[in-house]
C-alpha cells in the first residue's frame, strides 16, 4: 500500500490584482469605438452629430478625441466655463461656435462633457 502524503499545496489566489495605485488613464476609443459614441440625450446627440462629431470622432482632425482622456483631461482642468468660451469664440483649428448655431451654452456643457467623458455633477 502506498500512502499518498499531501504536502500542503498553497493556492496563491491572486487572480485579480486590484492595484491601489492612482487611477491609470483609459485607453482612448478605437477608430469603431470613436465612431460609435454618441450622447444618451436624443437632443445633445443629434447637435453632436450634425456639428462636433465630424471632427472630434476622427483621430488625427487635431480634435481631441472623444472620450480620449489622455487628449481631454489637460484641456478639462481649465475648467466648463473657459471650455465653453473656446468653442464660442473658436480655438485654433476649431471654428468659433464648433459649426453648431443652434447650440445654447447650456448644449455645449453637455456637448463637452460627453466627449471628456466627465459625468455630469450630483445635483
Ligand atoms: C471643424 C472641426 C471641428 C468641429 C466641427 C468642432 N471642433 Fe472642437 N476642436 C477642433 C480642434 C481642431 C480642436 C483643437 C484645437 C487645438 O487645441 O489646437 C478642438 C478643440 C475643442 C475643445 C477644447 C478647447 C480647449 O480649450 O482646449 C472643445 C471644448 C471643443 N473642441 C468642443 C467642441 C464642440 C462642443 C463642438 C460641437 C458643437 C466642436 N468642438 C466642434 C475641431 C472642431
Amino acid at each position: 500500500m502506498v500512502q499518498g502524503r499531501i504536502l500542503g499545496g498553497v493556492l496563491i489566489g491572486g487572480a485579480l490584482l486590484l492595484s491601489g495605485c492612482s487611477k491609470p488613464v483609459p485607453p482612448a476609443p478605437t477608430p469603431q469605438e470613436a465612431l460609435a459614441l454618441r450622447p444618451a440625450d436624443p437632443r445633445i446627440a443629434s447637435l453632436y452629430e450634425s456639428a462636433c462629431k465630424a471632427c472630434h470622432s476622427v483621430a488625427g482632425t487635431g480634435a481631441p478625441l472623444v472620450h480620449d482622456h489622455a487628449a481631454w483631461d489637460p484641456r478639462w482642468k481649465q475648467g466648463l466655463p473657459m471650455l465653453v468660451d473656446h468653442v464660442l469664440q473658436g480655438y485654433r483649428g476649431m471654428p468659433a461656435g464648433g459649426q453648431c448655431l443652434t447650440c445654447s451654452p447650456q448644449d455645449h456643457q453637455a456637448l463637452i462633457r460627453f466627449m471628456a467623458d466627465q459625468p455630469e455633477p450630483k445635483p
